[in-house]
Protein backbone atom coordinates (compact mmCIF):
# COMPACT_ATOMS: atom_id res chain seq x y z
CA UNK A 1 0.00 0.00 0.00
CA UNK A 2 1.69 3.61 -1.24
CA UNK A 3 0.83 6.68 1.29
CA UNK A 4 -0.20 9.32 -0.74
CA UNK A 5 2.31 12.16 -0.89
CA UNK A 6 1.54 16.11 -1.43
CA UNK A 7 4.37 18.38 -2.49
CA UNK A 8 3.81 22.02 -2.37
CA UNK A 9 6.52 23.73 -4.56
CA UNK A 10 6.27 27.18 -3.56
CA UNK A 11 8.54 28.41 -6.86
CA UNK A 12 9.87 31.82 -6.33
CA UNK A 13 7.05 33.33 -4.20
CA UNK A 14 7.08 34.12 -0.41
CA UNK A 15 8.66 36.51 2.01
CA UNK A 16 9.25 35.46 5.76
CA UNK A 17 5.99 37.43 6.91
CA UNK A 18 3.61 35.43 4.17
CA UNK A 19 5.54 31.91 4.77
CA UNK A 20 4.72 32.22 8.44
CA UNK A 21 0.88 33.28 7.44
CA UNK A 22 0.47 30.46 5.64
CA UNK A 23 2.49 27.63 7.36
CA UNK A 24 0.73 28.62 10.60
CA UNK A 25 -2.77 28.37 8.62
CA UNK A 26 -1.65 24.85 6.91
CA UNK A 27 -0.37 23.23 10.45
CA UNK A 28 -3.50 24.60 11.98
CA UNK A 29 -5.10 22.16 9.72
CA UNK A 30 -2.71 19.00 9.93
CA UNK A 31 -4.87 16.49 11.81
CA UNK A 32 -7.70 17.19 8.71
CA UNK A 33 -4.96 15.35 6.02
CA UNK A 34 -2.97 12.91 8.72
CA UNK A 35 -2.93 10.18 6.89
CA UNK A 36 -1.36 11.74 3.94
CA UNK A 37 2.36 12.75 3.70
CA UNK A 38 2.76 16.64 2.96
CA UNK A 39 6.23 18.21 2.03
CA UNK A 40 6.56 21.68 1.55
CA UNK A 41 9.23 23.22 -1.01
CA UNK A 42 10.73 27.11 -0.07
CA UNK A 43 12.61 29.11 -1.99
CA UNK A 44 16.03 28.19 -0.83
CA UNK A 45 16.65 31.39 1.17
CA UNK A 46 13.71 30.39 3.43
CA UNK A 47 14.36 26.53 3.96
CA UNK A 48 15.48 27.34 7.67
CA UNK A 49 12.67 29.44 8.29
CA UNK A 50 10.51 26.10 7.04
CA UNK A 51 12.50 23.98 9.01
CA UNK A 52 11.99 25.65 12.11
CA UNK A 53 8.13 25.74 11.76
CA UNK A 54 7.98 22.23 10.67
CA UNK A 55 9.94 20.62 12.75
CA UNK A 56 8.44 17.81 14.53
CA UNK A 57 5.46 18.42 12.76
CA UNK A 58 5.14 15.50 10.50
CA UNK A 59 4.97 17.26 7.78
CA UNK A 60 8.70 17.74 5.63
CA UNK A 61 10.34 20.29 3.50
CA UNK A 62 12.91 20.17 1.04
CA UNK A 63 14.88 22.14 -1.87
CA UNK A 64 13.71 23.20 -5.42
CA UNK A 65 16.93 21.94 -6.66
CA UNK A 66 20.08 20.98 -5.81
CA UNK A 67 23.68 20.61 -7.49
CA UNK A 68 24.99 17.72 -9.16
CA UNK A 69 28.67 18.50 -7.63
CA UNK A 70 29.36 17.53 -3.81
CA UNK A 71 31.01 20.87 -3.13
CA UNK A 72 33.36 23.53 -4.04
CA UNK A 73 33.74 26.97 -6.72
CA UNK A 74 30.25 26.21 -7.81
CA UNK A 75 28.61 30.05 -7.59
CA UNK A 76 24.92 29.90 -6.39
CA UNK A 77 24.79 26.09 -6.24
CA UNK A 78 23.28 24.16 -3.35
CA UNK A 79 24.78 21.00 -2.39
CA UNK A 80 23.17 17.48 -1.00
CA UNK A 81 24.67 17.64 2.05
CA UNK A 82 23.22 21.08 2.63
CA UNK A 83 19.99 20.05 2.52
CA UNK A 84 21.38 17.29 4.81
CA UNK A 85 22.62 20.00 7.20
CA UNK A 86 18.36 21.41 7.67
CA UNK A 87 16.98 18.12 7.72
CA UNK A 88 15.72 18.11 4.27
CA UNK A 89 13.72 15.07 3.27
CA UNK A 90 13.10 15.35 -0.03
CA UNK A 91 14.43 17.37 -3.10
CA UNK A 92 13.16 18.18 -6.25
CA UNK A 93 15.36 17.15 -9.17
CA UNK A 94 14.26 17.83 -13.42
CA UNK A 95 11.62 20.31 -12.70
CA UNK A 96 10.69 21.72 -16.61
CA UNK A 97 11.22 25.33 -15.35
CA UNK A 98 14.99 24.57 -14.73
CA UNK A 99 15.24 22.27 -17.87
CA UNK A 100 13.21 25.06 -20.09
CA UNK A 101 14.67 28.00 -18.23
CA UNK A 102 17.65 27.91 -17.30
CA UNK A 103 21.32 27.07 -18.57
CA UNK A 104 19.85 23.88 -19.71
CA UNK A 105 18.08 25.69 -22.28
CA UNK A 106 20.81 25.02 -24.86
CA UNK A 107 21.49 21.11 -24.05
CA UNK A 108 20.38 17.89 -25.75
CA UNK A 109 17.70 16.60 -23.98
CA UNK A 110 20.21 13.61 -23.27
CA UNK A 111 22.96 15.67 -21.89
CA UNK A 112 19.94 16.99 -19.55
CA UNK A 113 18.67 13.77 -18.86
CA UNK A 114 22.09 12.80 -17.73
CA UNK A 115 22.88 15.54 -15.27
CA UNK A 116 19.36 15.04 -13.73
CA UNK A 117 20.77 11.23 -13.29
CA UNK A 118 23.77 13.17 -11.70
CA UNK A 119 21.81 15.20 -9.45
CA UNK A 120 19.57 12.40 -8.79
CA UNK A 121 23.08 10.30 -7.65
CA UNK A 122 24.21 13.13 -5.19
CA UNK A 123 20.63 13.36 -3.47
CA UNK A 124 21.05 9.55 -2.97
CA UNK A 125 24.62 9.64 -1.74
CA UNK A 126 23.14 12.24 1.36
CA UNK A 127 20.01 10.19 2.22
CA UNK A 128 17.86 12.73 0.56
CA UNK A 129 14.74 11.41 -1.49
CA UNK A 130 14.84 12.78 -4.83
CA UNK A 131 11.39 13.95 -6.15
CA UNK A 132 12.41 13.10 -10.25
CA UNK A 133 10.35 15.62 -11.95
CA UNK A 134 9.03 13.65 -15.57
CA UNK A 135 6.80 15.39 -18.64
CA UNK A 136 6.39 16.23 -22.33
CA UNK A 137 6.62 19.58 -23.73
CA UNK A 138 3.34 20.79 -25.83
CA UNK A 139 5.18 19.92 -28.80
CA UNK A 140 6.36 16.62 -27.42
CA UNK A 141 2.27 16.35 -26.57
CA UNK A 142 1.16 16.61 -29.61
CA UNK A 143 3.56 14.39 -31.64
CA UNK A 144 2.55 11.85 -29.27
CA UNK A 145 6.01 11.45 -28.04
CA UNK A 146 4.97 11.30 -24.15
CA UNK A 147 5.95 7.77 -23.82
CA UNK A 148 9.25 8.44 -25.69
CA UNK A 149 10.30 10.98 -23.23
CA UNK A 150 9.09 9.78 -19.84
CA UNK A 151 10.77 6.36 -20.89
CA UNK A 152 13.92 8.13 -21.85
CA UNK A 153 14.81 9.70 -18.20
CA UNK A 154 13.79 6.36 -16.77
CA UNK A 155 15.82 4.45 -18.65
CA UNK A 156 18.53 6.20 -18.31
CA UNK A 157 18.04 6.22 -14.35
CA UNK A 158 17.48 2.03 -14.25
CA UNK A 159 20.69 1.36 -16.59
CA UNK A 160 23.10 4.15 -14.54
CA UNK A 161 22.05 2.87 -11.06
CA UNK A 162 19.83 -0.36 -11.49
CA UNK A 163 16.37 -0.59 -10.66
CA UNK A 164 16.48 -0.86 -6.83
CA UNK A 165 18.08 2.50 -6.63
CA UNK A 166 14.37 3.96 -7.53
CA UNK A 167 12.92 2.33 -4.30
CA UNK A 168 14.70 5.18 -2.59
CA UNK A 169 12.79 7.79 -5.05
CA UNK A 170 9.27 9.33 -5.68
CA UNK A 171 8.72 10.12 -9.55
CA UNK A 172 6.50 13.50 -10.29
CA UNK A 173 4.81 12.96 -13.97
CA UNK A 174 4.50 16.70 -14.57
CA UNK A 175 3.47 17.47 -18.69
CA UNK A 176 4.93 21.18 -19.61
CA UNK A 177 1.42 22.03 -21.15
CA UNK A 178 -0.21 21.65 -17.85
CA UNK A 179 2.22 23.38 -15.48
CA UNK A 180 0.88 26.30 -14.38
CA UNK A 181 -1.84 26.81 -17.37
CA UNK A 182 -5.16 26.15 -15.15
CA UNK A 183 -5.75 23.25 -17.65
CA UNK A 184 -4.94 19.99 -15.48
CA UNK A 185 -4.93 16.24 -17.45
CA UNK A 186 -7.27 14.39 -16.98
CA UNK A 187 -7.39 11.95 -14.70
CA UNK A 188 -7.66 9.30 -16.88
CA UNK A 189 -4.73 10.64 -19.56
CA UNK A 190 -2.72 10.76 -15.94
CA UNK A 191 -3.66 7.55 -15.25
CA UNK A 192 -2.22 6.34 -18.25
CA UNK A 193 1.10 7.74 -18.08
CA UNK A 194 1.65 6.65 -14.74
CA UNK A 195 0.43 3.16 -15.46
CA UNK A 196 3.01 3.23 -18.68
CA UNK A 197 5.96 4.30 -15.52
CA UNK A 198 5.10 1.53 -13.59
CA UNK A 199 5.20 -0.55 -15.80
CA UNK A 200 7.83 0.04 -17.37
CA UNK A 201 9.89 -0.18 -14.01
CA UNK A 202 8.20 -3.40 -13.70
CA UNK A 203 10.10 -5.40 -16.00
CA UNK A 204 13.26 -4.64 -14.24
CA UNK A 205 12.09 -4.90 -10.69
CA UNK A 206 8.34 -5.66 -10.07
CA UNK A 207 8.48 -4.85 -5.72
CA UNK A 208 9.94 -1.10 -6.60
CA UNK A 209 7.35 -1.08 -9.53
CA UNK A 210 4.46 -2.03 -7.17
CA UNK A 211 6.17 0.77 -4.20
CA UNK A 212 7.19 4.03 -5.98
CA UNK A 213 5.10 7.02 -5.28
CA UNK A 214 4.35 8.28 -8.18
CA UNK A 215 2.92 11.83 -8.45
CA UNK A 216 0.99 13.94 -10.78
CA UNK A 217 1.58 17.70 -11.39
CA UNK A 218 0.03 20.60 -13.44
CA UNK A 219 -2.88 23.02 -12.44
CA UNK A 220 -3.97 20.21 -9.31
CA UNK A 221 -6.60 22.62 -7.25
CA UNK A 222 -8.44 21.70 -4.82
CA UNK A 223 -11.57 20.87 -7.02
CA UNK A 224 -9.43 18.27 -9.43
CA UNK A 225 -7.41 16.91 -6.85
CA UNK A 226 -9.77 13.91 -5.62
CA UNK A 227 -10.87 12.65 -9.21
CA UNK A 228 -6.99 12.63 -9.79
CA UNK A 229 -6.16 11.14 -7.04
CA UNK A 230 -8.36 8.17 -7.03
CA UNK A 231 -7.05 6.97 -10.01
CA UNK A 232 -4.70 3.68 -9.18
CA UNK A 233 -1.36 4.88 -9.99
CA UNK A 234 -2.11 8.16 -8.87
CA UNK A 235 0.12 8.64 -5.56
CA UNK A 236 -0.29 12.54 -4.78
CA UNK A 237 0.52 15.25 -6.17
CA UNK A 238 2.99 17.83 -6.54
CA UNK A 239 1.57 21.24 -6.51
CA UNK A 240 2.81 24.99 -7.28
CA UNK A 241 0.01 27.81 -7.69
CA UNK A 242 -2.55 26.39 -5.00
CA UNK A 243 -0.04 25.50 -2.35
CA UNK A 244 0.47 29.05 -2.09
CA UNK A 245 -3.17 29.60 -1.18
CA UNK A 246 -4.07 27.35 2.63
CA UNK A 247 -7.01 26.93 1.91
CA UNK A 248 -7.02 25.20 -1.26
CA UNK A 249 -3.80 23.11 -0.39
CA UNK A 250 -5.12 21.62 2.67
CA UNK A 251 -8.38 20.60 0.29
CA UNK A 252 -5.62 19.02 -1.72
CA UNK A 253 -3.68 16.95 0.98
CA UNK A 254 -7.54 16.05 1.86
CA UNK A 255 -8.13 15.03 -0.74
CA UNK A 256 -5.24 12.95 -0.95
CA UNK A 257 -6.50 10.86 2.11
CA UNK A 258 -9.78 9.60 0.97
P1 LIG B 1 1.02 24.48 -11.04
O1 LIG B 1 0.34 23.64 -9.96
O2 LIG B 1 1.03 25.92 -10.72
O3 LIG B 1 0.51 24.14 -12.38
O4 LIG B 1 2.56 24.03 -11.02
C1 LIG B 1 2.88 22.70 -11.07
C2 LIG B 1 4.32 22.55 -10.80
O5 LIG B 1 5.15 22.96 -11.59
C3 LIG B 1 4.71 21.92 -9.51
O6 LIG B 1 6.06 21.64 -9.48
Amino acid sequence: MRKPLVAGNWKMNGTSASNALLLGKILAQKNTFISAEVAIFPSAVYLQQVQMALQGSGLSWGTQNLSQFRQGAYTGEISAAMLKDFGCKYVLIGHSERRCLYAELDLDQNVLDNIVAEKYEMALSEGVTPILCIGETPEEHATGQTEEVVARLLDILINKNGAKALAQTVLAYEPVWAIGTGKSASPEWAQEVHSFMRERLAKHDPATAESIQILYGGSVKGDNAAPLFSMPDIDGGLVGGASLDAVEFVKICQAACS
